[in-house]
């Protein structure tokens, strides 16, 4: 084969193998093995010496043309190599805004109990009433005396209330009583406390509610537990009347449980108010004609109220003759099993998510 010819060969297979490359490192195998140090043309060109004055240009001007010929399709074909290089980079580093993303932890949210107090407290404070709060830790003053409860009512026992016992307080751990074994500190059974400090802290008009734990000895079941939660209510203002108290809490019943909702107002008694009330809501599953959820009766009981007594006015210093009042507890967990016609109380305190995720 003469000089020419393979020169020609060379472009041809060289021409050829680098446009069938798929990439950069290919494209520089083929350069390698034409134009390298020990590449084909390099080899013919090397081999020049051995030719005779006549051919020497000739086959020095193809050999050139052949070397430019192939450098110039190695940079050719190394440009369109890298821009598909870099579309094929682009394409696959693309972020795909249209994907869903995926939730490393589920949202948290407000306890039921914390919700309904919150929808207590839009309520009262959307017609002018103030929250606000006392201790969970009472003397039997705040939680009994002042609220006109006698020294012998059995809700005093420490079978109904839990007395506070400091060991430090003396070898037989009573505090003030004087009574051996006895303490006059206990955790608040009720919110109605909260009544005597505002009335002590504060002259009348008073528009409050106050909501809380309160805590009382009982073993928890579907109907009991020893620590739950009330929005205890007291306005104080010349003229109260019972007209006020249960236009306030025929608009609140409606506002929580639904317009449709009738109430009715059963004598009770309480040792604070006088007279003093339970309110009962219509039943929400049979509207008033007896079934299971109301016991038959139609009706379901939603908190207590009354007028507040004199006697506890004129203990907190506040003048019976000029004013007047009306208070109210609602007890929160009571709201929530009736608003969601919840079987068993526990369910409230147990944090099983798939309970606490349905609100
Ligand atoms: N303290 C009462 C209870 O725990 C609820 C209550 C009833 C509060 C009547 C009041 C009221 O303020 O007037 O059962």
């Amino acid at each position: 084969m003469s000089i020419h010819d393979e020169l020609n060969g060379i472009r041809e297979r060289a021409l050829q193998q680098i446009a069938l490359v798929h990439n950069l490192r290919e494209l520089d195998d083929v350069r390698v093995a034409f134009a390298g140090k020990k590449g084909e043309l390099t080899a013919v060109l090397r081999g020049m010496g051995a030719l005779s004055q006549e051919e020497r240009p000739l086959v020095g001007k193809l050999a050139n043309e052949v070397r430019a010929q192939l450098e110039k399709a190695l940079d050719d074909r190394k440009v369109v190599l890298e821009q598909e290089a870099l579309t094929n980079q682009i394409a696959s580093e693309t972020v795909d805004i249209t994907l869903p993303g995926r939730q490393l932890y589920p949202l948290g949210h407000q306890h039921l109990v914390n919700s309904i107090i919150e929808e207590i407290e839009d309520f009262f404070c959307g017609i002018g009433y103030r929250v606000v709060t006392g201790p969970h830790v009472e003397t039997e003053y705040y939680n009994f005396t002042a609220l006109n409860t006698p020294p012998d009512h059995p809700s005093r026992s420490a079978r109904d209330t839990f007395y506070v016992v400091d060991d430090s307080c003396g070898a037989d751990g009573s505090i003030t009583t004087g009574v051996a074994g006895e303490s006059n500190v206990l955790l608040r059974t009720q919110t109605s406390g909260v009544q005597v400090h505002t009335m002590e802290s504060q002259k009348p008009p008073i528009y409050m509610i106050c909501p809380g734990a309160v805590f009382r000895p009982d073993a928890a079941d579907p109907c009991h537990l020893p620590q739950f939660h009330q929005v205890e209510g007291l306005v104080v203002d010349k003229g109260i009347t019972f007209g006020d108290l249960k236009g306030t809490l025929d608009a609140f019943c409606k506002a929580m449980f639904g317009q449709d909702r009738a109430t009715r107002y059963r004598p009770h008694f309480f040792p604070f108010t006088e007279p003093s009330c339970e309110v009962d809501i219509s039943c929400g599953v049979c509207h008033g004609k007896g079934c299971r959820f109301c016991k038959n009766s139609g009706w379901l009981e939603i908190l207590g109220c009354g007028m507040v007594d004199p006697n506890v006015l004129s203990m907190s210093g506040i003048d019976p003759e000029e004013y007047s009042g009306f208070a109210f507890g609602i007890g929160v967990e009571r709201v929530a099993c009736l608003r969601y016609d919840l079987p068993d109380l526990r369910m409230l305190v147990e944090g099983d998510m798939r309970f606490l995720r349905q609100f």
